[in-house]
């Protein structure tokens, strides 16, 4: 993990717009238990989830990309961008990037796009790829998309990941500007350990498999999820590198006014919110509502929120994620005046 260090000087990314973007299916408890050994009550109970939303046949990642992207560049009152970053763990296909097919659908051919893949952290490691463009002169604003198609690599008849992961999207506009603006993107803390790569996973489908010349077993194309063991680990890192990062604000815990962490499960929030003593009124949460939506929860959280008045200019905001990798991240920033 990085080492703390001062406030970032200088040139920085603000976030200048959000948007937000579920596709119309939903998917209820109902539903489900109505094709696989589950009850209403072991989803609620154990994951806090009542319905999630769902692509249909023939929707893509970049389509939930496209309809977030072009919420964000409204909000943010400007259709320009001069870089596309997306963070996805379900590109359209595995070659070439799917951002500059993105941003074309956007009207920004010729940006500068690629894509991000670090799983339910994507939105963060997106954010440091992002801010760092912008950081280095490289660009004046980019347009950071975080969208997942879960439903498209989990197994329908797996229940442990089927009645967790959904589809959607979500994305910010980030300008260069100076850190003591709202809005001002600081030091985003990140992590990763590989040693535990194989905790969630889709075992078949990249040079590993191929090179082996030996076609996959039914099921290895399928996302996979040692749930107990992530559960722990997911705990214990989101509230670490939360310190880390409140720390590196220069904040203390009770300054934190919206915590917004990555939507996993219900009880990860709560265990989270309690170590860190961040009281229940002040955590955001739509996961009910929407599921475990991958590198797109935090920024539809964002969206959604703030489109509900839940997050409004000037809340001290902690954002924290983890996932597959495995890799975490976190960063605190105060909420702009933007449009939802
Ligand atoms: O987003 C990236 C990071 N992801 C996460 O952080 C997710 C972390 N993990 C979790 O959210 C939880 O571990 C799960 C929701 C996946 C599972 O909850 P759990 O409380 O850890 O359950 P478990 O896996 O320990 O399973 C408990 C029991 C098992 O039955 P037995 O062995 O006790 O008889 C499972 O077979 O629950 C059973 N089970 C289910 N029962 C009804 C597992 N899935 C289901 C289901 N419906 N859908």
């Amino acid at each position: 993990m990085n080492s703390p260090s001062g406030p970032s000087t200088g040139r920085v990314a603000v976030v200048c717009g959000v948007g937000g973007y579920v596709p119309p299916g939903i998917v209820t408890n109902e539903d489900l238990t109505a094709r696989l050994d589950t009850s209403d009550e072991w989803i609620r109970t154990r994951t806090g989830i009542a319905a999630r939303h769902v692509i249909d046949p023939g929707t893509a990642t970049s389509d939930l990309a496209v309809e977030a992207g072009r919420r964000a560049l409204k909000s943010a009152g400007d259709s320009q961008a001069d870089a596309v970053v997306l963070a996805t763990t379900t590109p359209d296909q595995p070659c070439p990037a799917t951002a500059p097919h993105v941003a074309a659908q956007l009207g920004l051919t010729g940006a500068a796009a690629f894509d991000v893949s670090a799983v339910c952290s994507g939105f963060l490691y997106g954010l440091a790829a992002a801010s760092g463009l912008i950081a280095s002169g490289t660009a004046e604003r980019v347009l950071l998309i975080a969208a997942d198609a879960f439903t498209t690599i989990i197994d329908p008849d797996e229940r442990t990941t089927a009645v967790i992961f959904a589809d959607g999207a979500g994305a910010v506009v980030l300008r260069a500007g100076t850190a003591d603006e709202p809005g001002a993107v600081g030091r985003i803390v990140l992590g990763s350990d590989g040693e535990h790569h194989d905790l969630i996973e889709v075992p078949a489908g990249g040079s590993r498999q191929r090179s082996s010349g030996i076609p996959p077993e039914p099921g290895e194309e399928f996302f996979r999820m040692r749930g107990r063991d992530t559960y722990r680990m997911a705990v214990e890192r989101m509230t670490a590198v939360s310190q880390q990062a409140v720390e590196s604000a220069g904040w203390h815990m009770e300054d934190v006014d919206r915590l917004a962490a990555h939507q996993a499960n219900a009880r990860i929030l709560t265990a989270v919110g309690d170590r860190l003593g961040i009281p229940d009124e002040r955590r955001l949460s739509n996961i009910e509502r929407v599921g475990n939506t991958g590198a797109a929860s935090i920024p539809l959280l964002l969206a959604q929120a703030a489109e509900e008045g839940r997050l409004t200019a000037g809340h001290r905001v902690l954002l924290t994620a983890f996932g597959g990798g495995l890799a975490w991240g976190s960063t605190a920033l105060v909420w702009p005046d933007v449009a939802a």
